[in-house]
């Protein structure tokens, strides 16, 4: 919901820009203008001044101002003012970790009070989301109470939330040794690490930035709209970002380069809190590249059984920033709407053990192609569109950081860690330099101790003569001491602040200690002033430190092969349909269940309003070779045939293929994916006039729908049947006066795609070329067909395999005069088979139903059929296709 309304935001904000933009102010002018803020004349005069300029500077203050002050983080610590202001106001309260809970009205108050005069609501609303978990990769506020939920809930009022610091903020972003000792260090108005500056009336003072001992920036990410600009930081997973650090702090040390390889290797992706699945990484490369780009994220989902033996799509992960009741609504809508189908009930069963969110399938919808409509249409699946923008200060043409100039800046994944070390840097060696005062101070007073230790009595001698603590203090200072060379002022009102238990041997012996330890500490701090690579090994100390300490595994899985679409494949169910091409060159998928199995010599159902001239039984997944008369092979996706029910005409051939109108189809072969990539297959094709080849089905493995040559033609001819074979298969060619002949189709040569076929059979003159299949080995009789509807089934044995280009042998004889055969078909016992009409009936008949006859006997009545609508082919059904359709 957030996200969606900073989109529509940002969008308007893109529409306006235009119409705000003022006319005279090029893009940089802000630039211009922070630079030359001029204090306002002294004495009330009136300046002329065009409306057009005034508007400018004035816009540009305003955006400026939201830019800078309000809507987008900084490039150093990753916060926006109002998050830095609640923190540090925090640690203020002294709301430690190990603190006790107070109520966030208290910090809302201080906030309010004492840095950020803006409205509470818009302070509380920060101080929660840093405390939810599910928008922050590693939560900054410790919220005890009702936060919200990642359902879009609210909080509760901020009078009944309580809050104290994570021990992630306190170390990274708050640590006292980089920021100073609560008020002491703020009146420094140095920081130790940071600057301070003063606030708004002047009566505290604030740090400009926190010492973030990692890139927050990255960490956490951030989300905001300023004026004409937006960004949208993804958060990262905290210890593949500490990886990254260290790498460019390593290489830095060494002079060395952290190649972009190197640095994807150590964070290759976005990590959200929320988990789920990031789809490919491409669009993360080009965001961290560019500053912007597109990140595609999947909720997690498996398919389960539930109890009631339904099939349900379980989603236990959604994309960062959705609703989750947001999602249910919007699905819910699209189930009602008939836009999403298959869903029978969707339920929130989230609680204790996490995320569960089940949508119920219908029983008869498939589970992928659900969830594949449900990426599609609903948020479970979301792009994050990255867009990597933060403030930066402004650097003068020596590289040197102006504190007091900020701009924004598109940073790029290299750019964003480079910022935060080159800020890091300066942190440790102002904290050093600090540190390194401080101890210098110390040991110049320890050593002043040690050395009045050693001499204590003469230096209590001393003491007691003297008439005032001046006189001692001069006496101390003017070397007036035996055995004592003269003290620093310092170091004299030191040892006479001194008491007498100080004077015993252990007190002088942690005295010796101390000055050690200062010794070799400022030895240390002196190192890191001046050696570059000591501050470095310090940050990688402090990375390795934070890593350690709240490091975990990565959420989000990165999927690297799947881009993420969602293709028309996988959103169609890979079903069982018959693809039928009609007269008049109509073509049409119809669902196999709507063809019911039926009893022998019964009536069909109608197919099809028109003749059938071919019928195809595949998966709608398929791709389908349709191979013209004229010899033109075209490859399409079943799917891509528009579906119609079976009383439908279908679509024109020629809206689905680049097919001329005068053309019809010879073949229509549905192969599988499996089948075009392997060398099993090969394509048959034989002509009207009798002509015979064999093609491998790889020569038409990158089919599009422009069409390919399949064979070439003599004049007059066409192709009559197109088939697929394996070899071990036999080729049954048959004549319309009951010829049938059959051989290996191995005795067809194999050839390439455009070239002629060879004689397949001897034709009598009286005699036409009926039919021409494949028979494969395991079918042990040949179904014969009339078009007066008889048929019969013949052994195989019957008619042997004999050679090419001869004649044959009868394979029936017709009861009616005139009649002819149509159609052959290899046929097992367990078979069922298609007997399709011209006027376009389809009867579906169990091949043992049919009577086995002897070659020369005339067969029995399968398909009542009349003279206008003769019987014209059969199809086969696939064996495993026969227990779905007896279901209903
Ligand atoms: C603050 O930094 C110091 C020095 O790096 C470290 O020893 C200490 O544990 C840090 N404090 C917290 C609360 O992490
Ligand atoms: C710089 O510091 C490192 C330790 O951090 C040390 O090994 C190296 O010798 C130092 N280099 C110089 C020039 O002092």
């Amino acid at each position: 919901m957030r996200l969606l309304a900073m989109l529509l935001a940002a969008r308007a904000a893109r529409a306006l820009r235009p119409a705000l933009r003022p006319p005279r102010a090029p893009p940089q002018a802000w630039r211009r203008f922070a630079a030359t803020q001029e204090p306002p004349p002294k004495e009330t005069e009136i300046i002329p001044i065009e409306l057009e300029d005034e508007m400018a500077d004035s816009f540009m203050k305003y955006a400026l101002s939201t830019i800078l002050g309000r809507a987008l983080p900084d490039a150093r610590d990753g916060l926006k003012p109002v998050h830095r202001r609640i923190l540090f106001a925090m640690r203020e309260l002294k709301l430690e970790p190990s603190s006790q809970y107070r109520k966030c009205a208290r910090v809302v108050g201080e906030v309010l009070g004492k840095f950020h005069p803006h409205g509470d609501s818009s302070v509380y609303e920060a101080l929660v989301r840093m405390a939810q978990d599910f928008v922050m990769s590693e939560r900054l506020v410790d919220g005890h109470g009702n936060f919200g939920s990642v359902d879009g809930d609210p909080p509760a009022a901020m009078r009944y939330t309580e809050s104290r610091l994570t021990k992630f903020a306190a170390s990274a972003l708050l640590n006292s040794s980089d920021l100073g000792q609560g008020r002491a260090g703020a009146s420094l108005n140095g920081g130790i690490g940071v600057r301070f500056s003063e606030n708004f009336d002047a009566s505290e003072y604030e740090p400009d930035v926190l010492p973030a001992r990692l890139p927050v920036l990255l960490v956490n990410g951030a989300q905001g709209i300023a004026v004409g600009m937006a960004t949208n930081i993804p958060p990262h997973n905290l210890g593949e970002v500490c990886d990254a650090a260290l790498g460019l702090a390593k290489a830095a040390k060494n002079n060395e380069v952290f190649d972009d390889d190197a640095l994807l290797r150590a964070l290759p992706a976005p990590d959200f809190p929320t988990g789920g699945l990031i789809m490919g990484t491409t669009g993360v490369a080009r965001a961290y590249a560019t500053g912007s780009g597109s990140v595609l994220v999947r909720a997690r989902t498996s398919i389960e059984k539930l109890r009631s033996g339904r099939t349900a799509i379980v989603a236990t992960e959604l994309p960062y920033l959705v609703s989750k009741a947001d999602l249910l609504e919007k699905t819910a809508e699209a189930v009602n709407n008939k836009k999403l189908q298959g869903i029978r009930d969707l339920r929130d069963e989230s609680g204790r053990a996490g995320m569960r969110v089940v949508f119920e399938l219908k029983r008869d919808a498939h589970p992928e192609t659900v969830l594949a409509n449900l990426f599609k249409s609903t948020r479970l699946q979301a792009s994050f569109p990255a867009n990597l923008v933060a403030v930066d200060c402004i650097r003068d043409e020596n590289g040197v950081e102006d504190p007091d100039r900020k701009a924004p800046v598109r940073l790029t994944l290299r750019s964003a860690l480079e910022r935060w070390m080159r800020f890091r840097f300066d942190c440790v060696r102002r904290r050093a330099s600090y540190e390194e005062a401080r101890a210098a101070a110390r040991l110049h007073i320890v050593e002043g101790l040690v050395l009045a230790q050693a001499a204590a009595d003469e230096v209590v001698a001393a003491v007691r003569k003297s008439a005032s603590p001046e006189d001692a203090r001069n006496l101390l200072m003017n070397g007036g001491v035996p055995g004592l060379k003269a003290l620093s002022e310092t170091q004299a009102r030191a040892v006479l602040a001194l008491t007498l238990s100080r004077l015993t041997s252990l007190a002088a012996n942690e005295l010796k200690d101390e000055e050690a330890d200062l010794t070799q500490e400022l030895a240390r701090l002196r190192n890191e002033l001046e050696n570059d690579s000591a501050v470095y090994d310090r940050i990688c100390g402090e990375l390795e430190d934070c890593k350690k300490r709240f490091g975990g595994p990565r959420r989000s899985e990165i999927v690297e092969e799947d881009s993420g679409e969602v293709t028309e494949e996988d959103t169609t169910p890979n079903e069982r349909s018959a693809i039928l091409a009609l007269a008049g060159n109509y073509l049409k998928r119809t669902s196999l269940k709507e063809f019911a199995a039926q009893a022998r010599g019964g009536v069909g159902r109608r197919a099809a309003p028109l003749a059938v001239e071919h019928l195809a039984t595949c998966r709608d997944h398929d791709t389908l070779l349709c191979i013209t008369d004229a010899g033109v092979a075209y490859g399409v996706r079943a799917f891509k045939v528009p579906q119609a029910s079976r009383a439908a005409r279908g679509s024109p051939l020629s809206r689905v293929l680049p097919v001329d109108a005068d053309r019809s189809i010879a073949g229509l072969l549905p192969v599988s994916q499996q089948q075009l990539e392997g060398d099993q297959d090969y394509v048959v094709l034989v002509t009207k006039q009798g002509l015979v080849k064999r093609t491998p089905l790889s020569a038409y493995r990158d089919m599009t729908s422009r069409g390919k040559i399949a064979i070439r033609l003599n004049e007059g001819d066409a192709v009559g049947w197109a088939a697929l074979c394996t070899l071990g298969d036999s080729l049954v060619v048959a004549t319309a006066k009951g010829m049938l002949l059959k051989y290996d189709v191995d005795a067809v040569r194999e050839t390439a795609r455009a070239t002629m076929g060879v004689k397949a059979l001897k034709l009598r003159d009286d005699d036409e070329l009926a039919t021409a299949r494949v028979v494969a080995p395991d079918k042990d009789h040949v179904l014969v067909l009339t078009a007066a509807g008889y048929g019969k089934r013949v052994d195989v044995e019957a008619v042997r395999a004999r050679s090419r280009a001869t004649m044959g042998v009868q394979a029936i004889k017709f009861k009616k005069e005139g009649d002819v055969l149509v159609d052959v078909r290899g046929v097992a016992d367990d078979d069922e088979v298609l007997v399709v009409t011209s006027g376009g009936t389809i009867a579906r008949v169990a091949a043992n139903t049919i009577a086995a006859q002897s070659r020369t006997a005339k067969g029995v009545s399968v398909q009542k059929s009349t003279a206008k609508d003769p019987c014209v082919g059969i199809s086969l059904v696939p064996g495993d296709l026969a227990g779905v359709v007896a279901d209903e």
